[in-house]
């Protein structure tokens, strides 16, 4: 059964990634953006006025209640990602949800056996493997390849980039975790995709908040001075070593906060028998960020492929999960990926807080 058209899409959050659901959805020919959600009652009733959206809530409970909505889009506090979810596949929603899928594993299984019960859709926002780079080095393994990988190097670095001292982002509650569970998805799903989804097996895992505490390294400056006062009950640095079922590894490193070079660096290393690729990113920067290392006549050879990340990848995810919606083919659609990338890092935490590795 495929849905009728036009879809009806109801958004929940008003911040970034809330505004760029909005703005992707209704950029979709054949989607209407019909309910919006959100507690900044000023930028509420400009974003509704400025897309015609005729249907505004404070709640997120009425505009899941909504009895003509085809999907829910979530772009929360983390801690709501899972009740918002839930509710919305109860009630035959297909679901997009910003990630981290959820704050636990056990959440996360929930929400994924919920979008197979009820048959709906359940996608999470991995906007990062849809970079151009990364697409390039996937197309290198599947058609020239560096040989059978061994091991990666990966991790999401920045000096002062915690961000929002104040805010829920560095509440356990709220957020689940600090930088690990904020830009860890990313890193570790690019690395599961390259690598053709190896399952992870174990994981033995540090973290460390002792910036955030002392309110140093804020991306915001005046968050900075405003945070003696101010909450961070979460890690601002976590260091893992992940084993892989194909008896491959992962040093994974991921930190909002750090005393030393750079403002901020993602950094993808696939070491292969043969050869080895490396994504380097400073900055978020659109050019220039693949090299390919390996033997050439015996002589060794570093290679820049020209590769332009032209960006629009959240849009592009938005429009790839309504291309499925749209397909009825939702068999492999409902979660399963991004419940592994849940599993992993709530055993990370876990391993972290009892200072052993943690098998999966
Ligand atoms: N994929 C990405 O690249 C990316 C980038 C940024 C943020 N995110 C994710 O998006 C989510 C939101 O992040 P953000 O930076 O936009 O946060 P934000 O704090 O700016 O916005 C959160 C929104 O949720 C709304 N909200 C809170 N409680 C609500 C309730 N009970 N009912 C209705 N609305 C409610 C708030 O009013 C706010 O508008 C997070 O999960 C974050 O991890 C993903």
């Amino acid at each position: 059964m495929t849905t009728p058209t036009p879809l009806r899409v109801g958004v929940v959050g008003l911040g970034y990634a809330g505004t760029t659901h909005l703005e992707s959805f209704a950029g979709i020919p054949g989607v209407e953006v019909v309910a919006l959600a959100g507690k900044e009652a000023p930028r509420l009733a400009e974003l509704g006025a400025t897309h015609g959206i005729p249907s505004l809530h404070a709640d997120w409970e009425e505009l899941v209640d909504l009895p003509d909505l085809d999907i829910v889009s979530i772009a929360t506090p983390n801690v709501l990602h899972g009740p918002i979810a839930l509710a919305a596949l109860a009630s035959g929603k297909h679901v997009f949800c910003e990630k981290p899928l959820a704050l636990t594993a056990a959440e996360a299984r929930a929400m994924v056996a919920a979008a197979h019960e009820n048959d709906r859709v359940l996608e999470v926002a991995f906007n990062h493997r849809r970079r151009a780079d990364v697409q390039f080095a996937r197309r290198y393994l599947d058609e020239t390849g560096i040989g059978r990988i061994y091991h990666v190097r990966a991790s999401w670095k920045r000096r002062s980039g915690i961000p929002g001292l104040t805010s829920w982002f560095t509440s356990k509650t709220m957020a689940g975790g600090g930088a690990l569970i904020d830009l860890g998805p990313h890193v570790l799903d690019s690395v599961l995709f390259l690598l053709g989804e190896p399952r992870v097996t174990a994981v033995s895992a540090v973290t460390h908040g002792e910036l955030g505490r002392a309110g140093y390294g804020a991306m915001n400056r005046q968050e900075q001075m405003a945070s003696e006062s101010g909450l961070f009950e979460v890690e601002d640095l976590a260091s893992a070593l992940l084993r892989l079922d194909d008896g491959a590894s992962i040093a994974f490193e991921i930190s909002w906060a750090g005393h030393t070079v750079d403002d901020e660096d993602i950094s993808i290393e696939l070491l292969g028998v043969d050869a080895g690729i490396r994504i380097f990113v400073p900055r978020y920067r659109g050019e220039d960020t693949v090299r390919i290392y390996r033997d050439v006549d015996g002589e060794e050879v570093t290679l820049a492929p020209e590769v332009i990340v032209p960006g629009g990848e959240h849009p592009l995810v938005i429009a790839e999960f309504v291309d499925v919606v749209r397909s009825g083919d939702w068999a492999a659609h409902h979660g399963d990926f991004a419940l592994h990338r849940t599993e992993v890092l709530d055993a990370c935490y876990r391993s972290a807080a009892e200072g052993r590795e943690v098998t999966l």
